[in-house]
C-alpha cells in the first residue's frame, strides 16, 4: 500500500515566534475535523525554513502526534565544507530532520539549481537515512507547446541516476499553478503522475500533487488514484487551512 504523505512547505516564511504560534493552533485544529490525520498510513509533514528545523525537537515531540514530522527545504551534498550558506546532511540529521525537499521549482529557477545538483542532493539525503522529496513539473510554455511529457522524462532521467526508489517521494509541481490559484486539473494532474509512475522502478513510490492546493480543491485532488498525496504552499501557512488539508475526506 503506497503511503500517503500530506506536506506543507512553508518557503520563506514564518519567524520562529510565528512557527510556534502555528504549531500552538495546528493540533487542536485537526482534531475538529479529526479522522484522516490519525490513519497509520497517512503521514503529516511540514518543511519549514532552517531556522524553524529546532521545533523537531522541542515543540513537535511535545504535540504527541506520531504522524508529524518536521523537513527540510534542501540540503548539501557534503557533509561539510567550505560552501557558505548551504546546509549539510550531518545538520538535519542532528535535528531529528527525516525529509527534505530537493529540486523545488524555485530553487531551479531562481538559485541556479540543475538536474546535476538535484542529483547529487538526493544521494547524500538518502545515504544519510533522510527521504527526499523530488519535484519535477513543467512550465506553462513547455505545456502550451506539447512538451510537458517529455520535460518530465528527462527530468526524471537526469534526477534520478543511482537514487533508491525505495526511499524516495516524487512531487509533481506544474510550475504555472504554482502560487497562481490556477490549480491543475485533479484529472490531469492524476494522468500525468500516472505517467510518472510508468518511468519508476519501483511502482509503490508515493507520488504527490503541488500547486495552488486549498480546502476547497484537496477532497477531489486526493480521490484521484494515483495521487498519494500533496505538496501544499500557501494553504499550508494557516493552521485551519493545512488541517483541513490533512483532514481530506
Ligand atoms: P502553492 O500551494 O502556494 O501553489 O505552492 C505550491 C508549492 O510550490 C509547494 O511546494
Amino acid at each position: 500500500m503506497r503511503k500517503v504523505v500530506i506536506a506543507g512547505n512553508w518557503k520563506m516564511y514564518k519567524t520562529q515566534s510565528e512557527a510556534k504560534a502555528f504549531f500552538s493552533e495546528f493540533p487542536t485544529q485537526l482534531k475538529t475535523t479529526a479522522p484522516k490525520a490519525a490513519i497509520a498510513n497517512q503521514q503529516i509533514l511540514i518543511c519549514v525554513p532552517y531556522t524553524n528545523l529546532a521545533i523537531a525537537q522541542t515543540v513537535v515531540p511535545a504535540i504527541g502526534l506520531s504522524n508529524l514530522s518536521i523537513g527540510a527545504q534542501n540540503v548539501h551534498w557534503t557533509e561539510n565544507g567550505a560552501f557558505t550558506g548551504e546546509i549539510s546532511p550531518p545538520m538535519l540529521v542532528e535535528l531529528g530532520i527525516k525529509y527534505v525537499i530537493i529540486g523545488h521549482s524555485e530553487r531551479r529557477q531562481f538559485f541556479g539549481e540543475s538536474d546535476e545538483t538535484v542529483n547529487k542532493r538526493l544521494k547524500a539525503a538518502q545515504a544519510h537515512g533522510i527521504t527526499p522529496i523530488l519535484c519535477v513539473g513543467e512550465s506553462k510554455q513547455q505545456r502550451d507547446t506539447n512538451e510537458t511529457e517529455s520535460w518530465i522524462f528527462s527530468q526524471l532521467a537526469a534526477d534520478l541516476v543511482d537514487v533508491d526508489q525505495n526511499n524516495l517521494i516524487i512531487a509533481y509541481e506544474p510550475i504555472w499553478a504554482i502560487g497562481t490559484g490556477d490549480t491543475c486539473a485533479a484529472s490531469e494532474a492524476n494522468r500525468v503522475i500516472g505517467l510518472i509512475r510508468s518511468k519508476l522502478t519501483n511502482p509503490n513510490i508515493t507520488i504527490q500533487y503541488g500547486g495552488s492546493v486549498k480546502p476547497d480543491n484537496i477532497d477531489e485532488i486526493m480521490a484521484q488514484p494515483e495521487i498519494d498525496g500533496v505538496l501544499v504552499g500557501g494553504a499550508s501557512l494557516e493552521a485551519s487551512s493545512f488541517a483541513r488539508i490533512a483532514n481530506y475526506q
